[in-house]
C-alpha cells in the first residue's frame, strides 16, 4: 500500500487495523520503529505518509469512504478443528468481509491480497450479497465486485519485487473492476506485465507458484545431501543444471530448508486442497516438499551433534542468524528455530546473534526464557552442568564465539560473508568446527584458520 501510494500520488491509501499499538508504531515520528525491517519501506513511508498514505484504527470510516477495500488479513494454518495443521484459518478473512459488507457505501470493489485458498472468493461473494439485499437502513444501493490479486513480493526485496514485478495478477470477471484495479498499476507497470485471468485461476495460482519455488529447494537440498556423501558440490551441480534456461540460476541455493509464512503454510493448504477433492497422489506429492524441508533441518541438527564427538550437552554453540533469511526481521517458520530447538534438547548453550532479531522474539519462538550470559572466567553455568540447554542473545560476534565449540551459521546476513576467521578461531576452543549452511564462507580461509568446516551439499 505503501508503494502504491508512492507511485499514485492522485489516490488516498488509508490501512487501517483494530490493533492500535500497531498503527501508533507505523504513524511513529521515529522511522526506525516501523514494525516491519524491509530495505527501503523507510524511505517510501517518510514520502507518503500524512501525503496520501494514512494508517488508522478507524475501519468504519475508511471503509464507508473506500472505493477500492484490499484484504490483507493473515491466514495462518489452522492449528485445530477441521483441516487443523493444513487448511488455512479464514476466519479474520470472513470477519474483514463480514465488516465491509456492513460499512461499504456506494459501489465497491472488494480486493483479495491475502493469499487464500481456491474459491475462498465465492464465500467473501456471498457475505457481500447478503449485505447487499438486506441493507435498507439509509436506502443507499450497495453493491460490491470481488477480485482477486494476489501478492508475491517476497520478504527482504519486497519494495524492489513491487516497483518492478514481473507480473501483477488480476483474476475477476467484472471487466470495469478490472480496469479500475489495472489502472492503478498502469501507472508504474507495463501494461503487459499485467495479467487477468477468472477468480480461481488467479487464486490457485498464488498457491501453485509458492509451491514451486519451494519444490525447487526441497529438490536442491535433496541433491545437496546427495552430494554430500558421494563427493559431489552442490554449488557446482546448481550451477550446472541452472545454466539450462529451461531450469534457470534462481531459487537453487541449497540451505538449511526454506522458511518463512507463505512457503509451508501455501503447500499444505494445497495438500489439503488435493485431500477434499480425493486427488490423494497429488497431495501426497506436495506433502513431499514439506517432509523433505523438514528432514533438512533435522538433519542438521543431528550431523552437528555427531561431528562434535555424539554430544553437545554443556557445549556452547554460535548460533549466526535467526531470521528466515537475509535482510527481514521476521522468523516465522524460520529454520533456525527448529536447528537451535533441537540442540537445545541436547543441552547445547547457544549463544544466538542475528542483526535484526531481538532476544524477546528469540524468547517467543523457542518458548523459552534467555539466559543471562555466562561468565568464561567463572567456569561451566550450572545449566551447562546440570545437562540443560540453555540461550542467550548475543550482542556481537566476538561475544558470540568466545569459548564455543562451533558456529553454526543459519541466516545469509551478508556480514556473515566478511568475517575474519583468522581473527575468530583463536577465540574457540579447539577442534572447533564452523557448520554453513548457507554456503557464506570462503572453505578456504576458514580451513587456513585451523578450524574444521562442513557446508551443505559439499562432498568433496
Ligand atoms: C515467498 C515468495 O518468494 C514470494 O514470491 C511470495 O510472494 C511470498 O513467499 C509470499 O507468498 O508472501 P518469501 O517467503 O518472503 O517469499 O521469501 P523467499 O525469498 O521466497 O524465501 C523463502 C525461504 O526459502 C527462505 O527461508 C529462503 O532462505 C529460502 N530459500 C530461497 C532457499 O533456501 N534457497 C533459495 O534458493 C531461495
Amino acid at each position: 500500500m505503501a508503494v502504491i501510494a508512492d507511485r499514485c500520488p492522485n489516490i488516498e491509501v488509508t490501512v487501517v487495523d483494530l490493533n492500535e499499538t500497531r498503527i501508533a508504531a507505523w504513524n511513529d515520528a521515529d522511522l526506525s520503529k516501523l514494525p516491519i525491517y524491509e530495505p527501503g519501506l523507510d524511505e517510501v513511508v517518510a514520502r507518503t505518509r500524512g501525503r496520501n498514505l494514512h494508517f488508522s484504527t478507524d475501519v468504519v470510516n475508511a471503509i464507508a469512504s473506500a472505493d477500492i477495500v484490499f484484504i490483507s488479513v493473515n491466514t495462518p494454518t489452522k492449528t485445530k478443528g477441521l483441516g487443523s495443521g493444513e487448511a488455512s484459518d479464514l476466519r479474520w478473512v470472513e470477519a474483514c468481509a463480514r465488516q465491509v459488507a456492513e460499512c461499504a457505501k456506494g459501489h465497491t470493489i472488494v480486493v483479495e491480497k491475502s493469499t487464500l485458498p481456491v474459491r475462498t472468493a465465492k464465500t467473501i461473494q456471498v457475505i457481500l450479497q447478503a449485505a447487499q439485499k438486506c441493507d435498507s437502513r439509509d436506502q443507499q444501493e450497495k453493491s460490491f465486485v470481488v477480485l482477486s490479486n494476489p501478492e508475491f513480493l517476497a520478504e527482504g526485496t519486497a519494495i524492489k519485487d513491487l516497483i518492478s514485478p514481473d507480473r501483477v495478477l488480476i483474476g475477476g470477471e467484472d471487466a470495469k473492476a478490472i480496469k479500475s484495479l489495472s489502472k492503478i498499476y498502469e501507472q508504474w507497470v507495463p501494461k503487459e506485465k499485467i495479467l487477468c485471468t477468472n477468480l480461481w485461476s488467479s487464486e490457485l495460482s498464488k498457491l501453485t507458484a509458492n509451491a514451486f519455488l519451494a519444490q525447487r529447494i526441497s529438490s536442491i537440498n535433496a541433491v545437496a545431501e546427495l552430494c554430500e556423501v558421494t563427493g559431489a558440490d552442490v554449488r557446482e551441480v546448481a550451477k550446472a543444471i541452472g545454466t539450462d534456461s529451461r531450469i534457470g540460476q534462481r531459487f537453487l541455493n541449497s540451505g538449511p530448508g526454506f522458511g518463512g509464512s507463505c512457503f509451508k503454510k501455501d503447500i499444505l493448504n494445497l495438500v489439503y486442497l488435493c485431500k477434499h477433492f480425493g486427488l490423494h497422489e497429488v497431495a501426497q506429492y506436495w506433502q513431499n516438499v514439506v517432509t523433505l524441508n523438514n528432514w533438512q533441518q533435522t538433519r542438521i541438527a543431528r550431523l552437528i551433534v555427531e561431528k562434535l564427538f555424539g554430544t553437545v550437552t554443556g557445549k556452547k554453540l554460535a548460533v549466526f542468524g535467526f531470521a528466515f533469511k537475509a535482510n527481514t526481521n521476521d522468523t516465522r517458520e524460520a529454520p533456525a528455530i527448529s536447528i537451535a530447538k533441537d540442540l537445545l534438547d541436547e543441552g547445547a548453550q547457544l549463544a544466538i546473534y542475528d542483526p535484526k532479531v531481538n532476544a524477546k522474539q528469540i524468547s517467543l519462538d523457542l518458548n523459552m526464557p534467555a539466559s543471562s550470559p555466562p561468565d568464561a572466567k567463572a567456569g561451566p553455568t550450572r545449566s551447562a552442568l546440570s545437562g540443560e540447554g540453555s540461550w542467550w542473545s548475543s550482542q556481537n560476534i566476538n561475544d558470540a564465539v568466545n569459548g564455543a565449540d562451533a558456529v553454526v551459521i543459519l541466516t545469509e546476513w551478508s556480514q556473515f560473508k566478511e568475517l575474519n576467521w583468522s581473527e575468530i578461531a583463536p577465540l574457540m576452543r579447539k577442534p572447533a568446527w564452523i557448520f554453513d549452511a548457507r554456503s557464506v564462507v570462503d572453505p578456504n580461509t576458514v580451513k587456513l584458520a585451523g578450524l574444521k568446516l562442513w557446508r551443505v551439499g559439499d562432498g568433496t
